[in-house]
């Protein structure tokens, strides 16, 4: 049984072989060609935290392929009145042929993966979001670029989910990858040794730039950011908010990049804080492809998981 709970669940070629399914999805969709692949399964889908993107596309994806999805917000469950994640996740399990979910903890997620007795797939924890980090490298993929050959920059807070696991899935593909964030906020130890123990690492100078984020940003191929304030890190909002400041994607930083550079966010984005509208909505900006391109990478990964 599989799970996609961090980007090291999957394998280089995994993944590549994943890319190759989203694209034909992707395909079938737009020409309105049927493709009920999972036709009478059903997901699960638990959500801890709000969310725009993941439900939506999840939920689409499951119909489109014939499935089912129900959307369980954690508070409406039992849950919320004190039943174990571990006895949630075996009811569950009897009922539906997967469980997708959004949680404040990862290791709720792991829990989840070891009583479910089905796939579980992150759909966001305070370490990981894999299902987000993959679509970031299709939406690259999928526009020809040789991913051995580019570097893609992560301006911001360097101390969270998706930065965390575009750190994995760059070292997993031995895509270049630096960041440029404060001292208070960058990368974890922990993170950067799970990428580095990966058989790609050595294509992977991950580096780290901690002053300077126009250095950090020359001849960028992909400048890439999230907010300044991931969900339940509220409290320290207006100090992120300053030490984070210099580190907005704008056009200054754009301009020491590659002129074609892709600019990239996983939304939702806080206009004006890490990125400003004048870059989010330029012509280098592919912000909305990576959005619509949830939707196929979910259908591909749920297809990988439960045919
Ligand atoms: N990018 C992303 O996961 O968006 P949502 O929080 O809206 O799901
Ligand atoms: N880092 C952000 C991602 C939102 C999709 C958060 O956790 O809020």
């Amino acid at each position: 049984m599989r799970n996609l709970i961090t980007d090291q669940d999957l394998t280089k070629d995994e993944i590549l072989a994943l890319f190759e399914s989203v694209k034909e999805l992707k395909e079938k969709q737009k020409r309105g060609e049927p493709h009920r692949l999972l036709e009478g399964k059903t997901l699960a889908m638990i959500f801890e935290k709000t969310s725009l993107r993941t439900r939506t596309s999840f939920e689409i994806g499951m119909f489109q392929l014939g499935g089912h999805a129900s959307f369980l917000n954690s508070q409406d469950l039992q849950l919320g009145r004190g039943e174990t994640v571990a006895d949630t996740a075996r009811v569950l399990g009897r009922y539906y042929n997967a469980i997708m979910a959004r949680v404040f903890d990862h290791g709720n997620l792991e829990t989840l993966r070891e009583c479910a007795g089905v796939p579980v797939i992150n759909g966001l924890s305070d370490k990981f979001h894999p299902c987000q980090a993959l679509t970031d490298i299709f939406t690259i993929w999928e526009r020809g670029l040789d991913l051995r050959e580019i570097t893609i920059v992560f301006a911001g807070d360097a101390d969270n989910n998706v930065t965390n696991s575009l750190m994995l899935i760059c070292a997993r593909l031995g895509i270049r990858f630096r960041v440029t964030c404060p001292v208070e906020y960058m990368p974890r130890e922990e993170i950067i040794s799970l990428a580095q123990i990966d058989k790609a690492a050595d294509m992977f100078p991950v580096a780290i730039y901690t002053s300077d984020p126009k250095n950090a940003a020359r001849n960028a191929d992909v400048i890439y950011t999230d907010t300044w304030v991931s969900m339940g890190k509220e409290k320290e909002n207006k100090k992120r908010i300053r030490l984070l400041s210099p580190y907005q994607v704008n056009k200054e930083l754009v301009s020491c990049a590659k002129n074609d550079v892709l600019v990239m966010h996983c939304l939702p984005a806080h206009r004006g804080q890490e990125i400003t509208d004048e870059v989010i909505d330029s012509t280098n900006s592919i912000v909305f492809d990576q959005a619509e391109n949830r939707l196929h990478v979910q259908k591909a990964i749920l297809t990988m998981l439960l045919r």
